[in-house]
Formats: C-alpha cells, structure tokens, sequence
C-alpha cells in the first residue's frame, strides 16, 4: 500500500485547564450547562418505545440529568434487522472511508468537550480533571482504531507462498456487534469498542451503562453527526433485561462487553445458549489489583503513586489498586506517610477544581462498599476512614478508606471505590505473595516499586497480570503506548488501545486463484 495514506496520528491534546484563562473559560461554560435536561432514546423505533427512566446525579440525587427512553423488544427487534441490512453497505466502503468518517467523529467529540464534561460530572460524578483525560481517551481510541482501519481494512494482503497459485487474505466486518458498557468510563469505554467494531466494518447496537445512558446518546448524535449512518450505529439504553434480549437474539455476531465478571458469565451463557453463529465475546472485566512496594522504594514516590491509584477516580477503576503489600522493615514509615497524604484529600463536588474524590456512582454501590467496610471492622481488622464533608449528604459518596489486613484472601470480592486494603510481607516471602495474587484468578494490573532490578524481573516473570506497573502509578494506561486488559477472571483479551484489537472484530477471508 502507498504510504501517504497512512496518517501520523497524535493522542488528543486535551484541555490545558492549569492555563488560567482556559479554567475560567471552561469552567464558566460548564456551569452554564448546570440545569439543562438531556434524553437518551433508542436510534429507531417500532412505535413509542417502552419505559422512561429519570437519569439522577451521584453528586445531588434530586438533580435529574435527564430521561432515557427504554426499547420494547420489537424495538431491539427492528434495530437489529437494521443493522443487518445495513451491514454489507458499510463493510463495502472500506477501510479508508470508515477511517475518516471516525476521525471526523474524533474532531466532533472535542468539540463537544463542555457539553462531555457537564456530562461526565452531573451523570457520573467525575472530577473536572478525570471528564477531560476521558474525553481525550475516547478521541484517542476513535483515532487509534481509525488508523488501524486504514492499515489493516485497506486492501487485501497478498500471501506469500509455493503453491504457485495467488493468494489473499482479507478482513471484513463480522455482522452485527453489539457493545455493552460501563458507568465508570461512560464516554471512553462506550466509543472505543463501538470505534473498533465500526472500522472492522460491522454495523453496532451500543448498550451503555442504565446508570449513564446521556452521555452515551450525546456521543451517539456526535457520531452521526460525522457521518456514521444512523442503522450503522444505534443506540440502545436500557438495563440487563434490554442487555439480555439483545445478547439473546441469534443475529448478533459478536459482543464487547466491559463490566462485572459475573455479567461477563451470564452474557457467555447467553451467548451459548442461542441459534445462529458461534458469536464472538471480548469481556474487559474486573480486577483484585495489587501493587507490591519493598524497602528500597522512594517513600515520596510510592505515596503519590498509591494515593492516585486507590482514590483518583474515587477508586472507580478497573485498573485501581485494591491491594496494597508493603515490606514489614519499610511499612511503619510508608503507611504513615500514605495516611498523611489521604487526610489531605479533598474530597466533595466534582466541579471544584480542587476536589479529588467525588460521589461513587449510585446508592446500590454506596451501600456495598459501606457494607464491606462495616463487615471488616466487625472482623476486628483496623480501619481508617475519614469524615465527610457536609456537602456530601445530598449525593453517594463512600468516605475515603485503609484497612489492614492480613492477606488478599481476606477480600472475597473487588470493592469499586475509595477503599485500599493494606497487607505487611517479610522480605523473604516475595514469592509467596505473588503465588496469592495469582491465586485470586484476576489478572487486571500490578504495580511494583523497587529499585532492585532482580525483584522486578521475579514479578515480571511470575506474575499473571494485564499490565505492569513499576515504579508509577497503576491506572490511566495510555492508547497504543500502553494497550489494556487482563486475563483469567479480568477478561479474554484482546488489549483495548492495542494492535490486536480492531482484528478481533473482524472475519478473515482467504481467496485462492489458480493462475
Ligand atoms: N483504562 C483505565 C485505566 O487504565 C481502566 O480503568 O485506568
């Protein structure tokens, strides 16, 4: 293929929000768009759709952001026969024309970034710092996907080979994809996999998340606004029951879901259970993440570290660490110092610059992680917890917490909030601890800090994770530099943000002439 069209792409460059005019700009604007009401109704209908749904804030639970119109199941109905229809249509444009149909997608969502960060922070709860890193991420994936659409969806490959007769290979477009997304990325985790499964060339029935379907419909209306047909990609809000008759419907031939293991199971079993194709199923799941920090660690290094890890994002990562191993020798000092710096977090509305933790998502999760946190002090292990802020008793917010404990086999479960577990090893039982972080059979991020290269190449080579962090922070990994995902109870693969991913949605053909 000739070079030129290959684009040279660059990750967005997102909002300078530390430039003083730009903050007072932004933050101006997004205030402006405090009380405007957003809906989020099914791409196509087959008559007047089923129940409405108020869509409240986790930062004010009297503030409705807005309503989401549910789909019946003709409506599921009619917009799978659309998207089969339109499938062929869009599978035969081609790699270069999808490309810049998702690039121009990418520039319409950093236009819309004021709207995405209003968005980001009444639906979700996020800080003004984490809407804008999630804007630049889903830009980032639509741009990541488009350039592999470009290589990859261009033409066929010639093969090469003795057989004396011409062989090719080419990728197309499955059929119809369906995405399934979470509540804690509702921008980026929504585009990205719709992205993929776009420039692979199938048509996509997007399910976000019950808790955030307006900020899904915004992007939906971007992307049709780039010139992405409306059968090619369309909306589908609801919860499981919309997610199950859509997984249930033989035509589906594939699925991309990121959430909990246990949907991950059921949507499998659905899968399974069905006529039709062998449907393909990409799972991004959970994750019992750990990071291990041993004596010869820079204490003022693995404080910031361990601080963002746990309570960026008020814990809501996948990739946040839940498990923190610290060296007996080391621990006193370190835990004294990593308490000094989540006293000092500030912790309230979103829309506060200075706030670094805000609401979890809903009640439902409130409860649970107050319930985890209430369970463990029964057990008698030590916690620490600090005080809310007045402010906090209109929304879900969960106080920042650390508990003590003696192993990872203390948790029964992942808990998605502020919550950092701590466990003090020996020196001498490095391995041992990796063999228990594997043996939760999660497999999502590890962080080390160490300066003693054979430590790291130990852990490196033993320990069964996605991604491996040392001597950084564990979460934020970056498009293409640093592709995302885990193994075991963490997910199948392939790597969001990775080489491999854009294939994964796509079939292969291989055409055999006889010269
Ligand atoms: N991609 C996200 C991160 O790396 C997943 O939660 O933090």
């Amino acid at each position: 293929l000739p070079r030129e069209i290959f684009v040279t792409r660059v990750n967005s460059a997102g909002v300078d929000i530390a430039d003083r005019d730009v903050q007072a700009d932004v933050l101006a604007k997004v205030d402006a768009l405090k009380t405007r009401s957003w809906l989020a109704t099914p791409t196509v209908l087959a008559g007047e759709g089923g129940e409405e749904h108020d869509v409240f804030s986790p930062i004010d639970t009297s503030d409705v952001v807005g309503t989401a119109l549910y789909p019946t199941s003709d409506d599921v109905d009619l917009a799978i026969t659309r998207a089969v229809t339109a499938q062929r249509r869009w599978d035969a444009v081609g790699g270069i024309t999808r490309a810049d149909i998702l690039e121009a997608a990418a520039d319409g969502l950093e236009a819309n970034t004021i709207e995405f960060i209003s968005l980001c922070r009444r639906e979700a709860g996020k800080t003004i710092i984490d809407a804008i890193l999630e804007i630049r991420e889903a830009v980032d994936f639509l741009r990541f996907y488009a350039s592999e659409a470009r290589m990859q969806f261009a033409a066929p490959v010639p093969l090469p080979g003795p057989t004396g007769e011409q062989n090719r290979l080419h990728l197309s477009g499955r059929g119809v994809f369906a995405t399934i997304s979470p509540w804690n990325f509702p921008l980026a985790i929504f585009v990205g996999p719709a992205a993929a499964a776009l420039a692979a060339g199938n048509t996509v029935v997007a399910k976000p998340a019950e808790q955030t379907p307006l900020i899904a419909a915004h992007a939906v209306k971007v992307m049709h606004e780039a010139g992405i047909p409306n059968d090619v990609l369309q909306l589908l809000p609801g919860g499981g029951e919309v997610g199950g008759m859509i997984t249930s419907d033989p035509r589906i031939a594939g699925v991309a879901f990121t959430g909990s293991s246990a949907t991950a199971r059921a949507i499998n079993r659905s899968l399974a259970a069905r006529d039709g194709g062998i449907a393909t199923f990409i799972a991004e799941t959970g994750g019992q993440n750990a990071m291990i920090v041993d004596s010869s660690a820079l204490p003022e290094q693995v404080t910031r570290d361990v601080v963002a890890s746990s309570f960026q994002s008020a814990g809501q990562r996948c990739s946040a660490l839940r498990v923190l191993y610290l060296q007996e020798d080391v621990a006193d000092t370190m835990l004294h110092m990593i308490k000094g710096a989540f006293e000092a977090l500030d912790i309230g509305d979103p829309a506060d610059l200075p706030t670094d933790v805000g609401p979890v998502i809903d009640e439902e999760a409130k409860e649970k992680l107050d319930d985890h946190v209430d369970t463990m002090r029964q057990r008698g292990f030590k916690v620490w917890q600090r005080e809310l802020p007045e402010i906090t008793q209109k929304g879900s917010y969960v106080a920042p917490t650390i508990i003590e404990i003696n192993s990872i086999e203390d948790l029964d479960q992942e808990n998605f909030g502020p919550i950092l577990h701590v466990v003090r090893f020996k020196g001498t039982e490095l391995d041992k601890i990796i063999d228990e972080i594997n043996s939760t059979g999660y497999g999502l991020t590890l962080g080390l800090h160490s300066r003693i290269d054979g430590t790291r190449q130990l852990v490196e080579s033993r320990a069964r994770v996605g991604n491996f962090y040392v001597n950084r922070n564990q979460i934020g990994a970056v498009v293409e530099s640093q592709p995302f995902g885990g193994e075991g109870h963490s997910g199948t693969g392939p790597k969001a943000g990775g080489p491999h991913y854009v294939a994964r949605f796509a079939t292969e053909r291989v055409i055999t002439i006889d010269t």
